[in-house]
C-alpha cells in the first residue's frame, strides 16, 4: 500500500465517506447549510452545500490536503520551482498573468519582464492590424486571421473566444483550424481571400504533425494564388518556442511571438497563444481576462485551505473519485457562450491528471483523474441528465450560470436559471417511493399498476453538485473561472502525488502514427505488424473494402 492510502486520514475517509445521512436530511437539519458551504471570491460564488459532506468530513478532507503537503506544493508552483519533475521545468502559467512589478524567478532570472514585453508586442500587433498598418502583400488590409494549432494551442483560444463573443469588436474575423483532416482547412480556405488573410501558426514545439501539415497546406494555397515566398512574411506569423524552425519556415522573426518551456500547452491561453482572443476582443479586454485569473491566483496562493475555492472543489471531486467510486465528472454550463467550456476543462484535467505513477515512478494504488465531460445544461436535461438522476453511476456535477444575460430576451434567462437550480435541487432531494405514489393517486391505473409505475419514478437523490455563479460572463469573471479549474486540477494532482504537467501518454500514439504513415505510402503491402493493424493499413492502401 502507498503512503497515501495507508495514512490514517485516508483510512478514516474511506470509513466515513458514504456513511452520512441523505442530503435531504442534512439540509433539513441545518438551515445554515448554504452559508456554511459556500464561498464568494473573485467575482464567483461557489455553492457546494449540495455535496455529501458535513463539517467533520470537510475537516478530514482538509486534513488530507495538509498531510499531503498541499500548501507547500502550492507555494512551490508559484515560486517557479521545477515541479514538472519529468521534464525538469517550472510551471508558471501564473506568471503570465502577474502584474508588471512582480518578481518570479526561473533559474535566477525574473520572467515577468519578458511576459510584459510579449504583451506589449501583442498589443502592437493587434493595433497594427486594426489600424491597417499591417497590410497584405498587395496592399489590402487584413480582414481574416486563421489560427492553426491543436490541443492546448487551439482549445483555449477557440473556446475563450467563443465565450467572450459579446466583447468581439468586429475589427477582424478569426477562424480556427486544428484537425489534420484536409476537409477542415479546405472548407475554411474556400471562404477566404489570400491577399486579406493572415495565418497565425500556434505551436509551442513547431513540430506537431497536424499543425505543420495545415500550415504547409495553407502556405501552398497562398503561393498557388500567385504570391511569392517573400510575400509569406506579410501573411504568416507564429507563436512558438522554436524560433529557429519558424524562421526556417519563412516567418519573419519580428512576427514570431515567444513561448517558454515553463508554460504547458494546456495552460497557455494567457500567453501569446491567446492572440486570437486578443484580436477579437482587443488588448484591454485581454488584460481584463488576465486580471481575473490573477485574482484567482492570489486567492489560491493565500486563502486558508478551508476557504480556498480551488482547494474545496479539488477535495470534493477527490472524495467521490477515491472513496465513492465516481469515474466521471460532468460540467454543465447554463450559458450559451460557455458551451465549449467542458471540452476545455476536459483537456486541462484529463491531460494533466490522467496518470498512473507517482512522482517517484511507483504505481498508484488509488484512482486518479476522472473522465471529464459535459455540455450545455439545458440541452443535457433532455438527454443524458436521465442517467445523472436515475442511472447506477455516481456522477458529480458542476453547474455554471451567470446571473445576468448578455441578451435579455423575455423570460429566457429566468427559464435558464430555473432549469439550472431545479436540476441541482432534483439531484439533491430526489423523489421517494411514497412521493411518487402520491403523485399517481387518483389516476385511472389500478393500485398494483400505480405501485409498479411509482417504482420507476423513484429518484434516489443525494447526487452531488456544485453551483458556480457569476454576475455576468465578462473577461474578468471568465479569467477567474478558468484559473479556478486550473488550480482545482493542481490540487488533485498534488494530493495524488502525480505529475500534472507532463503528457507522456500522448507520445506513443504519435510515434506509431508516423511509422504507419510511412507504411501507408510504401510500395509493398504491410505485414510486419499485428494482424489488425496490417489489415487496416492494407485496406487504406487499396482505398476500398
Ligand atoms: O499532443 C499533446 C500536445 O503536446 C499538447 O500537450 C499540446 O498542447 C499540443 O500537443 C500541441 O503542441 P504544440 O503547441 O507543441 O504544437
Amino acid at each position: 500500500m502507498s503512503k497515501l492510502t495507508q495514512s490514517p486520514t485516508w483510512q478514516a475517509l474511506a470509513d466515513v465517506s458514504g456513511q452520512l445521512p441523505h442530503m435531504r436530511q442534512l439540509f433539513a437539519a441545518d438551515p445554515l447549510r448554504f452559508n456554511k458551504f459556500s464561498i464568494k471570491q473573485c467575482g464567483l460564488l461557489l455553492d457546494y452545500s449540495k455535496n455529501r459532506v458535513n463539517e467533520p468530513l470537510m475537516q478530514q478532507l482538509l486534513q488530507l490536503a495538509q498531510e499531503t503537503g498541499l500548501p507547500a506544493k502550492i507555494a512551490a508552483m508559484f515560486a517557479g520551482e521545477a515541479i514538472n519533475t519529468t521534464e525538469q521545468r517550472a510551471v508558471l502559467h501564473t506568471a503570465l498573468r502577474a502584474p508588471a512589478d512582480a518578481v518570479i524567478n526561473v533559474d535566477g532570472v525574473n520572467v515577468v519582464p519578458k511576459v510584459h514585453e510579449t504583451l506589449a508586442q501583442m498589443r502592437h500587433f493587434v493595433e497594427a492590424l486594426y489600424q491597417g498598418q499591417w497590410r497584405g502583400c498587395t496592399g489590402k488590409t487584413i480582414t481574416d486571421v486563421v489560427a492553426i494549432g491543436i490541443g492546448g494551442s487551439f482549445l483555449g483560444p477557440k473556446i475563450i473566444s467563443e465565450a467572450l463573443k459579446p466583447y468581439w469588436n468586429g475589427k477582424l474575423n478569426c477562424h480556427f483550424v486544428a484537425n489534420v483532416d484536409g476537409s477542415s482547412l479546405s472548407d475554411k480556405l474556400k471562404t477566404l481571400q489570400p491577399e486579406t488573410t493572415l495565418f497565425l501558426m500556434s505551436s509551442k514545439s513547431f513540430g506537431t504533425q497536424e499543425t505543420l501539415s495545415n500550415t504547409l497546406s495553407a502556405k501552398a494555397w497562398f503561393l498557388a494564388h500567385g504570391h511569392t515566398q517573400a510575400d509569406v512574411a506579410q501573411h504568416f506569423a507564429a507563436i512558438t518556442s522554436n524560433v529557429a524552425k519558424a524562421t526556417e519556415f519563412g516567418i519573419n522573426p519580428a512576427n514570431i511571438f515567444p513561448m517558454w518551456d515553463w508554460v504547458g500547452g494546456r495552460y497557455s491561453l494567457w500567453s501569446a497563444i491567446g492572440l486570437p482572443i486578443a484580436l477579437l476582443i482587443g488588448m484591454d479586454n485581454f488584460h481584463a481576462l488576465l486580471q481575473g485569473a490573477h485574482a484567482m491566483d492570489q486567492h489560491f496562493a493565500s486563502a486558508p485551505l478551508a476557504q480556498n475555492m480551488p482547494v474545496i472543489m479539488g477535495l470534493l471531486s477527490l472524495l467521490y473519485n477515491n472513496f465513492q467510486g465516481a469515474q466521471s465528472h460532468v460540467i454543465l454550463t447554463y450559458d450559451h457562450y460557455l458551451r465549449g467550456l467542458p471540452a476545455y476543462i476536459q483537456q486541462l484535467d484529463m491531460e494533466s491528471n490522467g496518470k498512473s505513477v507517482t512522482q517517484e515512478g511507483n504505481p498508484v494504488d488509488y484512482t486518479t483523474g476522472p473522465v471529464i465531460w459535459g455540455g450545455e445544461g439545458t440541452n443535457g436535461q433532455h438527454a443524458y441528465h436521465q442517467l445523472l438522476h436515475q442511472g447506477t453511476a455516481l456522477i458529480p456535477a458542476d453547474f455554471i450560470l451567470p446571473l445576468q444575460s448578455h441578451n435579455p430576451l423575455g423570460q429566457h434567462h429566468a427559464q435558464l436559471a430555473s432549469n439550472c437550480f431545479g436540476q441541482t435541487q432534483a439531484l439533491m432531494q430526489g423523489r421517494t417511493y411514497d412521493e411518487a405514489l402520491a403523485e399517481l393517486a387518483g389516476c385511472k391505473l389500478s393500485p398494483e399498476e400505480q405501485q409498479r409505475i411509482a417504482r420507476h419514478k423513484v429518484m434516489e437523490g443525494n447526487k452531488p453538485s456544485n453551483t458556480i455563479l457569476m454576475e455576468q460572463l465578462t473577461p474578468t469573471s471568465l479569467g477567474a473561472l478558468i484559473a479556478l479549474y486550473e488550480h482545482r486540477t493542481f490540487v488533485q494532482g498534488a494530493i495524488w502525488d502525480i505529475n500534472s504537467f507532463d503528457q507522456w501518454g500522448v507520445e506513443l500514439g504519435k510515434t506509431l502514427g508516423n511509422d504507419v504513415l510511412s507504411r501507408l505510402a510504401a510500395e509493398q503491402e504491410c505485414n510486419a505488424l499485428d494482424s489488425s493493424s496490417n489489415a487496416l493499413i492494407n485496406l487504406f492502401r487499396k482505398g476500398r473494402l
